[in-house]
């Protein structure tokens, strides 16, 4: 996959920062929740943590689930269940799942509860550190969680300053942390996907480069989604002409009867980005049998 596509890469230096400050305040982290995008569960997820998380218990969230197609999502719920991860679809959009995130860490984490009442520290919390890309809907979460709460303002022995803890329950502290990326993608394939859901800034990227290759997507995904969008008897099959078409019918032409491909690619994309086109998820389990 992805050998035609753009080289794309977005790894700044903050983010190389705060992926150093994660692996210091795992320390006192009993479990990770790593928030992944519905649309694209394989992208969403940095192979980076793997590394860092080792054993420490993770929950997956399947966020941005009301934008995605539901029968990959719940694909790749029993895939994740199959492997013995536990991942839960949510829409921090509407709060949707939310509470069952609760239910599952408790459950997830009755031993500890259980040690620390033996051991005489009945009232120490669950400390869970929640990670995702960027724009993946982590402060959405958090504040869907605790309810709007503000972050605690108090450092900790062990914690850097600046990553934040949200107090949800007498049982359970978030501890909140930016969004990072990785320095190498895999493939082509993981960065452009990356773009078409806004986590890599459309600023390094050729977003005519970008819009080409998600028609072709999605010529082959969803053709009746894209056809119906706009308006389209039937797609080019060169997708070039396709985002000319596409630009036409919205009326973005320039002088001489041409597209204005550039704002017809972003039209589009921003088209995607918003589910306008229709719940679309871009990786499916079945393009990773
Ligand atoms: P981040 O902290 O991980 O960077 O992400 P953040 O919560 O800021 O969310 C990024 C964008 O994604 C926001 O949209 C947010 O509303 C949207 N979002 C988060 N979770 C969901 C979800 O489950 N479903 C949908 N449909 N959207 C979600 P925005 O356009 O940047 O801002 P706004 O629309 O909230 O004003």
């Amino acid at each position: 996959m992805g050998e035609n596509k753009q080289n794309i890469n977005w790894f700044p230096g903050h983010m190389a920062k705060s992926f150093r400050k994660m692996a210091e305040d795992l320390k006192i982290i009993d479990l990770v929740t790593e928030i992944a995008d519905a649309r694209v569960p394989v992208s969403s997820r940095n192979p980076d943590l793997d590394k860092l998380l080792q054993n420490k218990p993770r929950i997956i969230l399947l966020n941005k689930s009301d934008m995605a197609d539901e029968k990959a999502t719940n694909d790749w719920i029993e895939h994740y269940k199959k492997s013995g991860i536990v991942a839960i679809p949510v829409d921090c959009k509407t709060g949707k799942g939310v509470n069952a995130f609760k239910t599952t860490i408790k459950t997830a984490m009755q031993d500890k509860l259980k040690k620390y009442a033996e051991s005489g520290m009945a009232g120490k919390p669950i400390r869970v550190m929640v990670v995702g890309v960027p724009n993946v809907g982590k402060s959405s979460f958090i504040n869907r969680i605790s309810g709007g709460a503000k972050a605690k303002a108090e450092n900790r022995p062990g914690v850097t300053r600046g990553n934040q803890w949200f107090t949800i329950d007498k049982q359970l502290e978030l501890l909140d942390t930016p969004g990072v990326l990785w320095p190498k993608f895999e493939d082509n394939t993981t960065g452009e996907h990356l773009s078409f859901t806004g986590a890599v800034t459309d600023r390094i990227i050729d977003t005519e480069l970008l819009a080409v290759d998600l028609i072709k997507i999605l010529t082959e995904k969803y053709p009746e989604m894209l056809k119906s969008r706009y308006s389209l008897d039937e797609i080019p099959q060169d997708e070039y002409d396709a985002l000319c078409l596409i630009g036409k019918k919205r009326g973005m032409v320039i002088k001489g009867g041409e597209t204005d491909t550039l704002r017809a690619a972003n039209m589009l994309l921003e088209e995607f980005r918003s589910c306008k086109i229709g719940r679309i998820t871009l990786e499916k389990v079945e393009d990773y049998a």
